[in-house]
């Protein structure tokens, strides 16, 4: 295991009606208040209502509206001007990752003079920040209680990231009710998500940590009970209650800690929604089984035998590739399950872009670390194996 420097900065207030607390986890900011949301969805469940009574004459609310799914730069650039000519104090985030990470940016960029676009090169660049305050709409990013940010240019097809731990929410207000209205698309893609937060540590070269990995299966293992039933019924509040909290303890540390870190099926599926602008968790879903398929080999076999025996109930036997086949497999029919179309052709992704993406990839991010090393043929075998 690798030495780490571990923080859980955020105050996460989970349950019904933590709303009531609104009000006293704003206050200690300061009264001149942004609050951010994106393209409706608050406005039509009642939230948005709901926060504007609680905040009543006590606070000066301005509104940044209309964050987009993977969120844009000139966004943030707005957003910046709103802080800087209102003097706000706090910025209120109300949504899933993309209203979250949209918000840090902003909360950086205010006091950076320069384009916000700069930290996704160089994340030193941050600087004096502005608190979040953050309540969450959707399982999926762990957003909420980390550092990390992510923004798109779609003028240079660019999807980036850059954290800082400023940058995680002060206080997360975390009310599985708020994700009652949820689509069945944006359920399964959270849900990929944080499956997908959880592989990409778990399947890592770093030896004996078990602690990290244990953790990870449980979460795993509480994402696959769960996704069902909320599918099935959307106000099943066990179910988005344990949906909620798996998608902040995947990615707040706790699992990649003293880990390796380097993601490969993140860095692959940001090229995608940069050129094309699909939804996160679905890309994740079409190309993890392909990338673990594309990663087993003579050593990395035993690895995925025992996720599957963890995860899924495996029975051990003597053929581990054979096992590890099955795994990987169960995780291929657990996506196609719940309903996610499990092809790049299904969301509207063709052959043409394939090479020039693949490039991009690895001009982003050096896969060399990885749990098996990904080089540009490699991506690019992956995103052809994805297609059909
Ligand atoms: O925009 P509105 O109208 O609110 O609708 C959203 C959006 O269309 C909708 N939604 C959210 N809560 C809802 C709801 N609809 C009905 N009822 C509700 N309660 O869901 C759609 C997706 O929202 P978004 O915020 O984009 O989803 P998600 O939380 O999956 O965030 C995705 C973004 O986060 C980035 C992704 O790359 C992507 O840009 N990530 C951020 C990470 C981080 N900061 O740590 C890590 C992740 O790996 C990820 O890269
Ligand atoms: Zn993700």
């Amino acid at each position: 295991m690798f030495n780490f420097d571990f923080q859980a900065a955020t105050n996460v207030l989970f349950g019904k009606g933590q709303i009531e607390k609104l009000p006293s986890s704003l206050a200690p900011f300061g009264k001149n208040v942004l609050l951010t949301y994106g393209g409706g969805s608050i406005k039509r469940n009642g939230l948005y209502d709901d926060i504007i009574s609680k905040l009543g004459s006590d606070f000066n609310v301005f509104e940044l509206p209309g964050i987009e799914p993977n969120p844009r730069i000139e966004t943030v650039i707005k957003g910046v001007e709103l802080c800087r000519e209102h003097k706000i104090d706090v910025i209120l985030a109300v949504g899933g990752g993309s209203t979250i990470d949209c918000s840090k940016a902003i909360s950086a960029g205010t006091f950076y003079d320069g384009n916000p676009w700069d930290f996704t090169s160089d994340a030193s660049l941050v600087g004096e920040t502005l608190p979040i305050v953050s309540i969450l709409t959707i399982a999926a990013t762990g957003s909420e209680m980390n550092g990390g940010s992510v923004i798109t240019n779609l003028e240079t097809k660019e999807k980036l990231s850059f954290g800082a731990r400023s940058l995680a929410p002060k206080v997360s207000i975390l009310d599985p009710s708020y994700t009652f209205s949820v689509p069945k698309y944006q359920t399964m893609a959270g849900s990929a998500d944080i499956l997908s937060h959880l592989f990409e540590n778990y399947f890592d070269h770093t030896k004996d940590a078990m602690v990290q990995d244990s953790i990870a299966e449980g979460l795993m293992r509480t994402v696959h009970h769960y996704t069902p039933l909320a599918l099935e019924n959307p106000e099943n509040y066990e179910a988005r209650a344990n949906l909620m909290w798996a998608s902040s303890l995947a990615l707040n540390g706790l699992t990649g800690s003293g880990k390796a870190q380097v993601w490969s099926c993140h860095a692959m599926e940001h090229e995608l929604s940069a050129y094309y602008d699909i939804t996160h968790g679905i890309g994740l879903a079409i190309i993890t089984p392909r990338w673990m398929k594309h990663c087993l080999n003579e050593t990395t076999a035993a690895k995925f035998a025992e996720y599957g025996h963890r995860v899924f109930d495996i029975d051990y036997m003597d053929d581990t590739m054979a096992m590890a086949e099955q795994a990987i497999e169960s995780t291929y029919q657990a996506f196609k399950n719940w309903g996610v179309p499990m092809t790049l052709g299904e969301v509207g992704i063709d052959e043409s872009l394939l090479s020039e993406m693949a490039s991009q990839t690895i001009k982003h991010k050096s896969l060399d670390n990885a749990f098996v090393p990904i080089k540009e043929a490699d991506v690019l075998a992956i995103f052809k194996a994805s297609l059909v």
